[in-house]
């Protein structure tokens, strides 16, 4: 059982509160993960006209938990939830009551404040929790992306929130590093052995990290017209994603090992200059098509701010990674809005054989062996292989996939899971500050070139097809295939 805690969501009442945090709550509720004592706090300028357990029945009739929502179920969830309605710009009595309901002084209860706010209210409510005695060293502090715009405003948030909390008190969440297929990504590449041996440039020919959506700004507009996919899903995500498949493996399995070896891996970055930038990144914007049957419109139409905007809703990248173990490997990195289908997926694809001993025999059907990390819509590990078909005249080779499902059974999802690390204080599944700054180093080298204008320009692609053209070929140039191209899903 876990230990009693507190948990402070500011914003509480925001998006990310009611589409994922308190779904996931509740989930992981019902799977056991709380202690009896355990107590979510919900912040907010004004609390909701209706009571509490009406609040959460409307939020998870829009935002299903994972688990089925009963009366009952509520009833019991509601114990442990509350509302305090707090003013984030300026200390009130109501600060004062939380912390006198905190009972922080003398116990070792640990009170975690998850930050579901704009970045730009972060250092006003760091230093009202400074303020309030909510900073002991069982107190934590969980930061949502976005975590700055460039390097420069990601230094400067790291900076303002360190004034209050140390590093080992502040948690920067990527919810990709709560799911159950990456953290077994982890599990298979450092608990077996037969991963290691064939973890490099000798055996592996490329890599290729690809997170599909289906859907568009779903009235994010003005968030996501100001940042674009390489900030909104490159930089934090996909970067993270790379750093797990390619990192050394740590000397010990926690945060200070595994962040150092991340480090290593985005120090390794082939540096983006312009040529570059032209050469093996390409960026576009949807136009009106048709997702899943449904006429959709284009990226301009979605905008309810301007009828036009430079902003990419698809990018793919061939990253190079400068190191030893992965040279001459490259890493195709592929994320967009709008697309033809929502999935997320690592594939790890193997070198051919060196020598097809008979032709007719190998023949047509020979694939190079893949393992694949799906990660969405459901977790599994795919390792493909060759083998004879069943038929006793028929000596001919077939592809066969051995797919072990890694759902989690009680479905608790990222966020639950995060929460539950951060009050542990385990800083394994969390991004650290510099982490987060080599990111952004990189993908800043990305976007001067555009602005540059040297960079190459905004493609455009259908709204339901797999991205621009040049995406394609990217990666048929160099003999290579996205694997959705390769394979009917
Ligand atoms: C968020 C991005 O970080 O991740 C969104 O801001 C994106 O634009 C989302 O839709 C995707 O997350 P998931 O878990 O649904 O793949």
């Amino acid at each position: 059982m876990n230990k009693a805690f507190d948990l402070i969501i500011f914003g509480g009442m925001g998006d990310l509160s009611k589409k994922k945090l308190l779904p996931a709550l509740y989930s992981g509720w019902l799977a056991g993960h709380f202690h009896p004592d355990t107590r979510i706090f919900l912040t907010s300028r004004r609390a909701p006209d209706q009571s509490m357990k009406e609040w959460l029945q409307d939020i998870f009739s829009q935002y299903k938990p994972a688990r089925s929502v009963t009366e009952e179920r509520l009833n019991g969830f509601c114990e442990h939830v509350e509302f305090i309605t707090l003013d984030l710009m300026h200390g009130c009595e109501n600060w004062q009551k939380l912390h006198e309901r905190l009972t922080i002084d003398g116990q070792d209860r640990i009170v975690t404040s998850f930050l579901a706010i704009p970045p730009s209210l972060f250092t006003s409510v760091c230093s009202l929790l400074d303020k309030h005695g909510i900073n002991t060293p069982n107190c934590r502090v969980v930061l949502e992306k976005p975590l700055g715009h460039d390097l420069e405003s990601a230094k400067k948030i790291n900076a303002e929130v360190a004034q209050y909390f140390s590093e080992e008190q502040t948690f920067r969440i990527d919810h990709y590093l709560g799911k159950e297929a990456v953290q077994n990504l982890l599990a298979l590449r450092f608990s077996n052995i037969i991963f290691e041996k064939l973890w490099d440039s000798s055996t592996i020919d490329h890599v290729q990290i690809t997170i599909a959506e289906d859907m568009g700004l779903k009235g994010r507009d003005a968030y996501y017209d100001d940042s674009g996919a390489l900030r909104d899903m490159v930089q934090n995500h996909l970067l993270q994603l790379l750093c797990l498949v390619a990192m050394e493996p740590p000397a010990r399995m926690d945060g200070d090992s595994i962040r150092e070896e991340k480090l290593k891996v985005l120090k390794s970055l082939e540096p983006m200059t312009n040529e570059l930038v032209k050469k093996t990144v390409v960026r576009g914007q949807y136009v009106a098509g048709a997702v899943n049957g449904e006429p959709a419109g284009g990226y301009a139409d979605d905008l309810n701010l301007k009828s036009s905007s430079s902003t990419e809703s698809f990018v793919a990248i061939r990253a190079s990674i400068q190191n030893w173990r992965w040279a001459n490997v490259p890493f195709y990195l592929r994320t967009g809005k709008r697309l033809a289908d929502r999935f997320a997926e690592i594939v790890i694809q193997f070198k051919d054989i060196p020598h097809h001993a008979d032709p007719e025999w190998t023949g047509g059907a020979l694939q190079p062996n893949r393992f694949i990390i799906r990660l969405q819509p459901d977790d599994k590990l795919v390792m493909s292989m060759m083998v004879k078909n069943h038929s006793v005249d028929d000596g001919s080779l077939k592809e066969v996939e051995l797919d072990l499902d890694v759902t989690d059974d009680k479905r608790v999802g990222p966020y639950m899971r995060l929460i539950l690390a951060a009050t542990r204080g385990d800083h394994s599944l969390f991004v650290h500050r510099e982490e987060v700054e080599y990111a952004w180093q990189w993908i800043d080298s990305i976007i001067e070139a555009w602005q540059s204008g040297k960079g190459g320009t905004l493609f455009p692609y259908q709204a339901g097809s797999w991205g621009p053209y040049e995406a394609h070929d990217l990666i048929n140039r160099e003999g290579r295939q996205w694997f959705h191209e390769s394979k009917v899903r």
